[in-house]
């Protein structure tokens, strides 16, 4: 889009997922990482597309999110740009990219933003991100906060774990919604969370919950494209529900394609010129 064009008038915004909350309709995310997949996701009508650094895991084969980069993160999210036009598209800040300072912050976020073209950036932490968000969302960036289980912070937490089970913890992740939220978050992803106080935190908070392993409450749901789709098909967590079975059915072509290359009835008339 030129600068000199107007907005998509039908495109998703920040506010129009706060009136989602206010009007209790449920939002749906679902994470890209490259055009095509953009592209499909935003045609079946997702609110937001997040490039997510789960793409470490999921498509650079890398064991956690921790070794992502600023920049193999704006790689994907300029590839996931092209596909998506009508949903909000957020991209995740890589570990490290944010949480030494401020003004660090400020520098990852703002070219995250200027060389995809995103409309909000994601980054993960409680009261301790609040200052940060707060300075982000001050020179007009919006952010998307993202609590429970933290993937960056996995070493910490001793693995991927659901968190906030006792009341101690509990509380924390309450104090950390409200922190986020009064600090300007646009919305939070609750990951690994029990679903009772992902529903405390959504109803809350005036802000939209963006739930993952946290129950039915959340003001919406987001999941890992790979691993809704059954490609990731050695993840298979008790949150994660499989809608289709891609990995089976790549299976079964390359294998039927590999079996007619081999027999040499590929290519037969048909397809050849
Ligand atoms: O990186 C990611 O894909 C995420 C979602 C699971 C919320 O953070």
């Amino acid at each position: 889009m030129s600068h000199s064009q107007a907005p998509d008038a039908k495109a998703v915004t920040t506010a129009a997922l706060l009136a989602m909350k206010r009007d209790k309709k449920r939002i749906v995310a679902i994470t890209a990482y490259d055009a095509l997949f953009g592209r499909l996701v935003d045609e079946s009508g997702v609110d937001v597309v997040l490039v997510g650094d789960s793409l470490n895991q999921v498509i650079a084969g890398k064991p956690t999110t921790l070794s992502a980069t600023l920049d193999q993160m704006i790689y994907h999210a300029r590839m996931v740009r092209r596909g998506v036009e009508r949903a909000l598209l957020v991209v995740d800040m890589p570990f490290l990219s944010y949480q030494v300072s401020v003004e660090d912050a400020l520098r990852s976020c703002g070219r995250a933003m200027k060389e995809t073209g995103a409309q909000a950036v994601k980054l993960e932490g409680g009261t301790a991100m609040a200052k940060t968000v707060r300075a982000l969302v001050d020179i007009g960036i919006p952010v998307m906060g993202h609590i429970g289980l933290t993937p960056q912070s996995v070493h910490a937490l001793g693995g991927y774990r659901v968190q906030g089970k006792d009341e101690e913890t509990a509380k924390r992740l309450e104090t950390d919604a409200r922190a986020l939220g009064d600090a300007g978050c646009f919305a939070l992803v609750l990951e690994l969370v029990p679903a009772a106080l992902a529903g405390r935190i959504s109803k809350s908070l005036s802000i939209p919950t963006i739930g993952i392993g946290a129950g039915i409450d959340c003001d919406g749901q987001v999941l890992v494209l790979p691993d809704l789709l059954g490609l990731n098909d050695r993840f298979a967590p008790k949150f994660l529900k499989r809608y289709a079975e891609l990995a089976a059915e790549v299976r079964r072509a390359v294998g039927a394609f590999a079996g007619e290359v081999r027999q040499g009835k590929f290519p037969d008339a048909g397809h050849s010129f």
